[in-house]
């Protein structure tokens, strides 16, 4: 059965922290290079600036430019930090205010002023996250570039808010909102953590399903090449955010479906013909979401080599269950202690099934993934009817406009008399 608290793989920090929020971690080990089996793309930032706003009003770019360092930083409305004042808004980063630690530096909390954005007391004026780049991280400082390219220009609700950046010399920071929750990766494998109810699982992946929405149906479609556990922030009502856009790429233009690029990202979540080929396309991001559908469903991490054979790799372990209803309490998450309905588990199952599916072709795309999850979430919804209502939801869902895929999930959950094939969820 699921519950699966040990960490996966990574090195310890050297630095041992005392704040309890800090979750112990050592990044380096968990996003890496894979073996470039494809022509790398030379690197290119996409985009033109849009104009920024701090609503929450989506909002995206238009056209893909790649443009220099010096035209991404002076066209950007973000604000443009001295260390000096990052180093007073997080009390000279200190321990006390680490937030946690990822693969390319820590991340502190800190106080600034409203309206002058200058440092201001712990608990006075806004908190943010202050992002410190490890120094000497070549890559880190690609991906430092790349998300203040991406997030000074991409606004939507289901993607974390970046403030501002401090660039000087070596210095590389970023400043943004602060997500209260942390990340969901905590919430799902720290030890101690109070278990994330069953409702929450499912707000949890519609917010971050809202946020790649977004992403893959923009005018200038983006890639964002890094979605997994830790990478999705949690505000103080679990509303998800995406973060991290340093891997975040153009999506093919035209009639292409997909871009050549370099292999890179994180074990256990990086779609299989991505990492064979090299071939990059919004596919490998529903791959991607597919994992922490199925973190959430059982409470294990995608990759756990502490587990023996197949169960340290959460898709191999998981997938025998997916698409059989009296298998799936196998991979459940027992902290859920049974407080979820059955055919609601079995749906999202299903849906993870699909969206982990080996040909990228046969995965759905992320809109129908929302849309299902969305179902799930409306209590009046077709999903959980009155054994009297059956027949009706069934015809109400057969008639919309939903992607045939999706179709038999939903009638799979609903237990409808249309013809479903539950057990084979992929309509070819
Ligand atoms: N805006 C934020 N608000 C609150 N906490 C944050 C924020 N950004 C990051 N954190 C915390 O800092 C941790 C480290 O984040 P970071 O993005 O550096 O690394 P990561 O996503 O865990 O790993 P990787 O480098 O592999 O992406 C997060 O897991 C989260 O707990
Ligand atoms: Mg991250």
């Amino acid at each position: 059965m699921g519950n699966c608290l040990n960490p996966s793989p990574r090195i310890e920090s050297a630095h041992s922290p005392r704040d309890a929020s800090y979750s112990s971690k050592a990044a380096s080990s968990k996003r890496s290079l894979f073996s470039v089996s494809s022509s790398r793309t030379s690197y290119s930032i996409p985009s033109t600036h849009s104009g920024q706003s701090f609503t929450d009003k989506p909002s995206s770019m238009t056209l893909p430019t790649p443009r220099s360092e010096g035209e991404i930083l002076s066209s950007s409305q973000l604000k443009n930090f001295t260390f000096n004042e990052l180093r007073n808004a997080t009390r000279n980063f200190r321990h006390d205010n680490l937030l946690g630690e990822g693969g390319f530096g820590y991340v502190y909390k800190g106080w600034i002023d409203e309206q002058t954005f200058s440092a201001s007391k712990p608990g006075c004026g806004m908190v943010v996250a202050v992002k410190k780049l490890k120094p000497q991280s070549f890559q880190g400082h690609k991906e430092w570039l790349t998300e203040v390219d991406y997030l000074g220009q991409l606004h939507h609700p289901n993607l974390v808010k970046l403030i501002g950046y401090c660039s000087e010399g070596d210095n590389k920071l970023l400043v943004y909102e602060f997500m209260s929750k942390g990340s969901l990766e905590n919430h799902l494998f720290r030890r101690g953590a109070r278990p994330l109810p069953w409702a929450t699982r499912i707000k949890v992946a519609i917010g971050a399903a809202r946020g790649l929405t977004f992403l893959h149906d923009a005018e200038s479609q983006v890639i964002y090449r890094d979605f997994k556990a830790s990478n999705i922030l949690l505000d103080s009502e679990f509303n998800a955010k995406l973060s991290d856009f340093g891997l975040a790429k153009a999506g093919p233009t035209g009639d292409k479906t997909h871009v050549s690029t370099q292999v890179i990202g994180t074990h256990g979540y990086a779609a299989p013909e991505y990492i064979a080929t090299g071939r990059l396309s919004v596919k490998a991001d529903v791959y991607s979401f597919g994992v922490v559908l199925l973190e959430l469903l059982s409470g294990c991490r995608a990759i756990n080599e502490s587990k023996m054979g197949i169960e340290q790799n959460l898709v191999e372990w998981a997938k025998p269950c997916l698409g059989d209803k009296r298998k799936l309490y196998r991979i459940m998450d027992t902290r859920l202690e049974g407080q979820y309905l059955k055919k609601g588990a079995h749906a999202v199952s299903m849906l993870a099934l699909q969206c982990i599916s080996q040909d990228a072709k046969l995965r759905p795309r992320m809109s129908d993934v929302l849309a299902l999850l969305e179902q799930l979430q409306d209590p009046k919804a077709a999903v959980f009817p009155l054994p009297e209502d059956r027949y009706k939801t069934a015809n109400v869902i057969a008639k919309s406009p939903m992607n045939c895929n999706l179709l038999s999930l939903h009638a799979a959950a609903v237990g409808s008399p249309l013809p479903s094939h539950p057990q084979t969820p992929l309509v070819h």
